[in-house]
């Protein structure tokens, strides 16, 4: 059996990397970043959790799933370094098989015993863009995630489902569903769960589903996100849209704050 460990070659998916990324909308590739690195990028986390008073994902506190904050490379110059590091944005746009641009990137914490499991859903109707076709995340934890750690948990195969079973667009929360609602599948549908170390990256397409459990480990789970949409995406007005409320309804997103990722020799611009 092929293991995670062997799914690139000189800094690129194989093409079983490619095959599995395809067929079940995610791909974990191990140790593309060396510890040495992790460690600044988590002490960078770290900073940033402590100055900023961190956001809440939830309804209320009590009902927090994880802190966050966002915008995170445009707030430390180390997670910039961490958004457009050419190890993670090469397999990016090898995956999304096109130009991408960065959208958006967040610092994530799940606190022990303390925050909810990470809500069952898939990245598109939160995205306040259109032209969206091979957009994708990112997610890279800076600290190991065991299985207890609340990691994260994929349906494999749920990117391909019809467009009758996705919510692609949310204009405002109150007209959020629960996915059983849209996808009645949902309930009967496989689901693997992703325990990494520090240093891996897990990608997942803007349609798979997925979420995480509660952290019931003594130690928090922190880790870092980040979104490469399409380069040609526009905004569509939505929820969470205020890094481009700026703009026209149907302008093309980006400009300095939504820079392309330049992949090549030279590495990331
Ligand atoms: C989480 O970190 O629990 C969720 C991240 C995501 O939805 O991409
Ligand atoms: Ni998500």
């Amino acid at each position: 059996m092929q293991t995670t460990t062997d799914l690139t070659k000189a800094g690129r998916p194989t093409e079983e990397a490619l095959r599995r990324y395809r067929e079940q909308g995610f791909v974990h590739f191990t140790s593309v970043l060396p510890a040495d690195e992790v460690a600044v990028f988590r002490a960078a986390a770290d900073r940033l959790l402590a100055e900023e008073g961190p956001q809440t994902w939830g309804a209320s506190e009590e009902q927090a799933q994880v802190h966050y904050v966002e915008a995170a490379w445009r707030k430390h110059p180390d997670l910039r370094r961490l958004a457009l590091h050419p190890a993670v944005t090469g397999l990016a746009e090898s995956l999304a098989g096109g130009p991408l641009r960065l959208y958006g990137t967040d610092v994530l914490k799940k606190e022990p015993r303390v925050h909810l499991p990470t809500v069952v859903h898939d990245d598109e109707p939160g995205l306040p863009l259109a032209g969206l076709t091979r957009t994708l995340t990112a997610w890279i934890p800076l600290l190991d995630v065991p299985a207890d750690r609340g990691c994260l948990v994929y349906v494999p195969g749920s990117h391909r489902r019809p467009a009758e079973h996705r919510q692609v667009h949310l204009a405002g929360f109150q007209d959020y569903r629960p996915m059983e609602e849209i996808w009645p599948e949902f309930p009967f549908s496989p689901r693997v769960a992703v325990p990494m170390r520090a240093g891996d990256v897990v990608f997942h397409d803007f349609r798979t589903v997925h979420m995480a459990a509660a952290n019931t480990d003594g130690e928090r789970r922190l880790a870092f996100a980040a979104v490469y949409m399409d380069s040609d995406a526009t905004y569509r007005p939505g929820v969470q849209d205020h890094p481009v409320a700026h703009l026209e309804p149907g302008a093309p997103v980006d400009g300095e704050l939504f820079p392309l990722i330049a992949v090549g020799p030279g590495g990331a611009s």
